[in-house]
């Protein structure tokens, strides 16, 4: 047989066109529905095509009567070929086939499965070649177990890795504890696991280490929502009787939307100890949502606390030693009082609604006024309360205006900022209020209560129009936004409720 014939003939089998369609079919189709492992795809498809190229060589050598080592050379790479398809086909399978079914099993698992498989498939071509498979299985047991006894810690960490990916105790995402190191799990490797903690570093736990010894699953219950109770701890003198200090803090935090802070459980507040000096220790617990921002949650609850006790001009216990250095001489208290007076006075001027108001007036509106902080999310009117027969003025921050009831049926109606007031109605007309107002930023106001308001308004009866007017605008807003009213019906609606609510306002005031 001539030289080409004989090569071509020992180089291509029966099977071989199927085996390069296959594996090129395989390889465009990974390469287009699996993008991320394009390098390994690439890489796989040049070996099993070097494995190609080395065949035809061998079938070279076969036609130049080498026949042993061209048999030798053709198996190795059979093997090394099939292995590639093997490679290729279990990219396929846990890559696209089964996440496609929504199952994703732990790379490991893939890892094993593709070994198992490479490993049958060298012994199946070995057999093929006329080596005793039984002969091939002893020594291997005998080079297993040498190679287990040199190698038993890094084993120690794959089985390890293997039942900690079985057994499901740890997944990636997970936020673990392990002694004072805490983070999420980024990884679970052969041999270790990655864990990146909030400082911006990643620690390598041996798998073996977690195996042998506990460690925290943090926030993980089983069939519940991950989430992580928190501890906020303040001080409050006895004083104040804590189920004030409780009622305050409570209804601050469990009716405000704060970002990582689950809505069920509710945050609770609970007095935990209380102190020989005089004041009782207590504790705000909350379900963080986001395991990752744990410290500026926390952040933003303490931001609640003061502010809704400092409303109610409940201070925070401090130290002695504090106290003997924030003391302060009347001279300066008064200083002090006339600036905030001074500066009240600027940002009364600025709103619209008490912009006629002389100098003198304004002042003793200033002197009546409270000043109030409010953390964002906090709801500082709530529709449909009654009783609450205050305005706010905004100094710094914004609201947002809402009606309707459940989430979902809510309206915006309107933002309002710097110097503006809401509030009114419920005010000048002693209804519920009409709407919801809610702090879009961290907000800070002066409100002005019923009894000041009326000092004024018996001094400058023009006010109460002048407020009427603002009042009926918004009302309007508000009609059209629950019922869509067009513009003409909504100005006639407008025109006919002033002369009204002027007469309620009368009334209301005693006027
Ligand atoms: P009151 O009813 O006391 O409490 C809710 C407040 O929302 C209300 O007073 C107004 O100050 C304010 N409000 C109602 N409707 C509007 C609106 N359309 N635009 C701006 N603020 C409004």
């Amino acid at each position: 047989m001539p030289f080409w014939d004989t090569a071509i003939h020992f180089f291509w089998r029966e099977e071989s066109l199927m085996v390069m369609v296959m594996a090129l079919g395989l390889a465009l189709f990974l390469l287009h529905f699996h993008k991320e492992e394009r390098r390994g795809i690439t890489n796989t498809l040049g070996f099993f095509l070097a494995c190609l190229l080395g065949q035809f060589l061998s079938s070279l050598i076969h036609a130049m009567h080498f026949d042993m080592a061209a048999n030798v050379l053709h198996e190795a790479f059979i093997i090394g070929g099939g292995i590639a398809l093997i490679r290729l086909w279990g990219l396929l399978v846990f890559r696209i086939i089964l996440p496609f079914a929504h199952l994703t099993p732990p790379r490991i698992t893939e890892d094993i499965f593709v070994i198992i498989a490479y490993i049958a498939w060298g012994m199946v071509r070995l057999r093929y070649a006329g080596l005793d498979l039984g002969s091939i299985v002893a020594t291997s047991a005998m080079i297993t177990a040498v190679v287990a006894f040199a190698m038993q810690d890094t084993l120690g960490n794959i089985l390890g890795g293997l039942a900690l990916q079985l057994d499901n105790s740890i997944q990636i995402g997970d936020w673990i504890k392990v002694d004072d190191i805490c983070g999420r799990v980024v990884d679970i490797r052969w041999r270790s696991t990655l864990v990146e903690t909030r400082n911006w570093e990643t620690v390598v736990f041996p798998n073996s280490q977690l195996m042998k010894n506990k460690f925290l699953v943090l926030g993980r219950r089983a069939n519940q929502p991950v989430q992580l109770r928190r501890w906020v701890w303040f001080n409050v003198s006895l004083e104040v009787p804590p189920p004030r200090v409780i009622g305050l803090v409570e209804e601050a935090v469990q009716h405000t939307e704060i970002d990582n802070v689950a809505k069920s459980p509710l945050p609770n507040c609970v007095l935990m100890d209380m102190d020989e000096k005089g004041y009782g220790r207590y504790a705000l617990r909350y379900w963080l949502t986001d395991l990752a921002p744990d410290d500026p949650t926390d952040a933003a609850m303490r931001w609640h606390i003061i502010t809704a006790l400092q409303r109610e001009g409940i201070k925070l216990a401090i130290e002695e030693r504090d106290i003997h250095l924030t003391k302060e001489n009347e001279k300066h208290e008064e200083a002090l009082h006339q600036r905030e007076v001074l500066q009240r006075i600027k940002t009364l001027g600025k709103v619209e609604l008490f912009s006629q108001l002389a100098e003198g007036e304004l002042k003793t509106l200033a002197e009546r006024l409270r000043y109030m902080q409010f953390a964002r999310g906090t709801v500082i009117a709530k529709q449909g309360a009654t009783g609450q027969h205050w305005l706010f003025i905004i100094i710094n921050g914004e609201v947002e205006v809402f009606v309707g009831g459940t989430d979902n049926e809510k309206r915006r109606l309107n933002i309002l900022s710097k110097g503006n007031f809401f509030g009114e109605m419920s005010l000048m007309t002693g209804s519920p209020r009409v709407a919801s107002v809610v702090a879009k930023t961290d907000l800070a106001c002066y409100r002005l209560d019923k009894e000041a308001f009326e000092e004024i308004m018996r001094a400058r009866p023009a006010i109460a129009e002048e407020v009427s007017h603002v009042l009926v605008e918004r009302r309007a807003q508000l009609d059209s936004a629950l019922q869509n009213l067009d513009e003409e019906t909504l100005h006639k609606e407008m025109n006919h409720r002033h002369s009204e609510v002027l007469a309620t306002v009368k009334r209301f005031f005693g006027l």
